[in-house]
């Protein structure tokens, strides 16, 4: 197996299934030697009975590839600093890092209680924080003795992150939280050679699959858009040394689709140079709307 990743170390994490797993084997057949983490939990992130990160390795090494089983929880600092020494003790090295498991608990607001909210913040933001923090260490050392690394991180956030998505406050919030996090780590890491991107992916996985049964569903024949693996080598390629210059954005990524995704930025606006009344803020903003775009639909609104 090789391509576009020979001689690179790439970290995936929830890569027991569904677009981690496509990721990871997509990786492998561009030459990548690949860490599988997985934790192995339930759609709403409850124990499961075993990791299926062993069987994604199986799979590799069947395709003639290199892979090691990680089954550790990403969202605990245990969890992802060995992440990195898995990938270090193995193969020597670490060039790429994509977070991407994570799970759901949907509620409406109203009925969201506490623990859902902190669960859903804590797989998704918590667990994109720490694998990163763990990794661009690792990086900043490898800068600083004088061997700067071309390294790249991808972030998975979601539609959910970039519009809103009703009954998925706290995944919405979590997801648009990696979006902010892209950003800054885009920007502080550029100095020791590491990239990061993010993606809003659409594909057919068991989180999405009873949701979105008619529209994912796999045609008869003919292209499977909403297969997993058509997200991957988007993926693949900004994990990789070929996407030199391309950092801090936000891709989205369905089927055949890839599109460059703009975020906030200043639109109509006012200066009255004084402080304002309420009333007359109240005015210059109903103004201010007229010449606004509206802005997109929240998902199931
Ligand atoms: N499927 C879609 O259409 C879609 C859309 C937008 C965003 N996403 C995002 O893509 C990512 C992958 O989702 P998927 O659809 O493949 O779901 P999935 O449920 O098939 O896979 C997620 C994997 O993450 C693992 N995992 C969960 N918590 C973990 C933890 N703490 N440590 C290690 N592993 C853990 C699970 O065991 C599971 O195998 C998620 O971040 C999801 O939010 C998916």
């Amino acid at each position: 197996m090789s391509g576009i990743c020979d001689g690179r170390v790439v970290v995936v994490t929830g890569a027991g299934r569904g677009l981690g797993r496509a990721h990871a084997l997509a990786f492998a057949a561009e030459g990548a030697r690949i860490v599988v983490n997985d934790l192995g939990v339930g759609l709403d992130g409850t124990p499961g009975p075993d990791s299926p990160a062993g069987r994604v390795v199986a799979e590799i090494h069947a395709a003639g590839g290199e892979a090691v089983a990680h089954g550790g929880d990403i969202a605990t600092p245990r969890g992802a600093a060995s992440l990195v020494t898995t990938a270090l003790e193995t193969y020597g090295r670490l060039d790429t890092l994509v977070n991407n498991a994570g799970f759901l608990r949907d509620r409406m607001l109203v009925n969201l209680d506490e623990d859902d909210w902190d669960t859903v913040l804590r797989v998704h933001l918590t667990g994109h924080f720490l694998p990163l923090k763990h990794a661009a260490a690792h990086w900043r050392a490898e800068a600083r003795a004088g061997r700067p690394p071309a390294a790249r991180i991808v972030n998975t956030s979601s539609g959910a992150g970039l519009l809103g998505s009703l009954g998925q406050g706290n995944y919405s919030a979590a997801k648009a939280g990696i979006v902010a996090l892209t950003l800054v780590a885009a920007a502080e890491l550029a100095r020791y050679g590491v990239q990061v991107n993010a993606i809003a992916p659409a594909a057919r996985t068991r989180m999405t699959e009873r949701t979105f049964a008619e529209t994912m569903a796999a045609p008869a024949s003919g292209f499977d858009a909403m297969a997993p693996e058509n997200v991957s080598p988007l993926v693949v390629w900004l994990g990789s040394a070929a996407s030199t210059g391309v950092t801090g954005r936000v891709f989205a990524a369905e089927a055949g689709r890839i599109t460059v995704m703009e975020g906030w930025r200043p639109g109509p606006t006012t200066d009255k140079g004084a402080r304002w009344s309420p009333g007359e803020a109240g005015e210059a903003v109903r103004k201010l709307l007229t010449e606004a775009e509206a802005p997109g639909a929240v998902y199931g609104a």
